[in-house]
C-alpha cells in the first residue's frame, strides 16, 4: 500500500504546535513579528503572500504585508529592509521572490539581518547549512518542510540514495544540503540533466523541483521510492498538478506527495514555525 504524505494534515499539527508557542510567547508579553515585502504585481507572488498573510493571522503572529511598486529604486528597497532589521517587534523578514527585473535580489537578501532571515537565504545561513553547522539559525523553508514530511515516515535515511531533480537556491541546492545532512548520499541534477532517468531510477528518495508539469513518469522511479513533488504547475486545461505524474507513479512507490495537499501546506506551516523560532532565539539572545 502506497502512504500518500498527507501534508495538510502534518502542517496542520505543525501549525497547532506553532500556535501554543505563540500562546506561550503572549503570555509574557511578546508575539512574534513577520514582515513580509512585495515588489510589483506578479500574481503568482500574490496569492503566495496572502496566503502566508492569512496563516500567520490565524496563528497570532503580528503579519505586516508591505507592497512596493515595480518602480522602486534598489535604494529605496535597502531602505524598507533596512527600517525591519532596525524594528525591535518584527523578528522575521520575507522578500518575495522573484523581485521585477533591474533590482538587484542578490543584494537585498544579503542586506537582511541574518537573525531575521526567516527564509534561510541570506549567504550566513546557507554556509551555515552547508557546513551542517549545529545550532540557531533558518533553513529555506520548502526543504525544511520536507524533511519534516520525511521524518513522519520513519523511514531510516542513512545510507540511502537521495536524487534531487531541481537545483534553485530556494529549493534544489538547500534541499541536497539537507538530505546529506540526513547521512544520505546525494545526486542533485535538473531539467537539463541528460539521462536524468538513469538518476532518478536510482533514488530512494526522489524531490522533484523543475517546475515542468508530469516531467517524471511511472518509468522514471525505482520501485519502492518515496517520491517528493515540489511542482505547482498547470495541466493543459489550466489544473493545478505537479512535476510528477501521480496517477501512473503512485502505485509504484512506497510514499508520495499530492499536489495539491503536500509540500505546498508544509512550506507555509514551515514559515510560521520559523518566524516563531526566531523570535524565541532573539529572547534567548536578550537574556
Ligand atoms: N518565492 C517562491 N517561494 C519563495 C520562498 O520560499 N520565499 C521567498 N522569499 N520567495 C519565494
Amino acid at each position: 500500500m502506497t502512504t500518500i504524505i498527507d501534508g495538510k494534515q502534518l502542517a496542520k499539527d505543525q501549525n497547532d504546535q506553532t500556535k501554543q508557542r505563540v500562546a506561550a510567547l503572549a503570555s509574557r508579553g511578546i508575539v512574534p513579528g513577520l514582515a513580509v515585502i512585495i515588489v510589483g504585481e506578479d500574481p503568482a507572488s500574490a496569492i503566495y503572500v496572502r496566503n502566508k498573510h492569512r496563516k500567520a493571522e490565524q496563528l497570532g503572529i503580528n503579519s505586516i504585508v508591505r507592497r512596493l511598486p515595480a518602480t522602486i529604486s534598489q535604494a529605496d528597497l535597502l531602505a524598507v529592509v533596512a527600517d525591519y532589521n532596525q524594528d525591535p517587534t518584527i523578528h522575521g523578514i520575507l522578500v518575495q521572490s522573484p523581485l521585477p527585473a533591474g533590482l538587484d535580489e542578490p543584494a537585498v537578501i544579503n542586506a537582511i539581518d541574518p537573525r531575521k532571515d526567516v527564509d534561510g537565504f541570506h549567504p550566513l545561513n546557507v554556509g551555515r547549512m552547508y557546513t551542517n553547522l549545529p545550532g540557531n539559525y533558518p533553513v529555506s523553508c520548502t526543504p525544511r518542510g520536507i524533511m519534516t514530511m520525511l521524518e513522519s515516515l520513519h523511514t531510516p535515511l542513512r545510507g540511502k540514495h537521495a536524487v534531487v531533480v531541481g537545483r534553485s537556491n530556494i529549493v534544489g541546492r538547500p534541499m541536497a544540503a539537507l538530505l546529506l545532512n540526513a547521512d544520505m548520499s546525494v545526486t542533485i541534477t535538473h531539467k537539463f540533466g541528460s539521462n536524468l532517468r538513469a538518476l532518478t531510477t536510482t533514488a530512494d528518495v526522489l524531490v522533484v523541483a523543475t517546475g515542468v508539469a508530469h516531467l517524471i513518469k511511472e518509468v522514471d522511479v525505482k520501485p519502492g521510492a518515496i517520491v517528493i513533488d515540489v511542482g505547482m504547475d498547470r495541466d493543459e486545461n489550466g489544473k493545478l498538478t505537479g512535476d510528477v505524474d501521480f496517477d501512473g507513479v503512485k502505485d509504484k512507490v512506497a510514499a508520495i506527495t499530492p499536489v495539491p495537499g503536500g509540500v505546498g501546506p508544509m512550506t507555509i506551516a514551515t514559515l510560521m514555525r520559523q518566524t516563531v523560532d526566531l523570535c524565541e532565539w532573539s529572547e534567548q539572545r536578550a537574556k
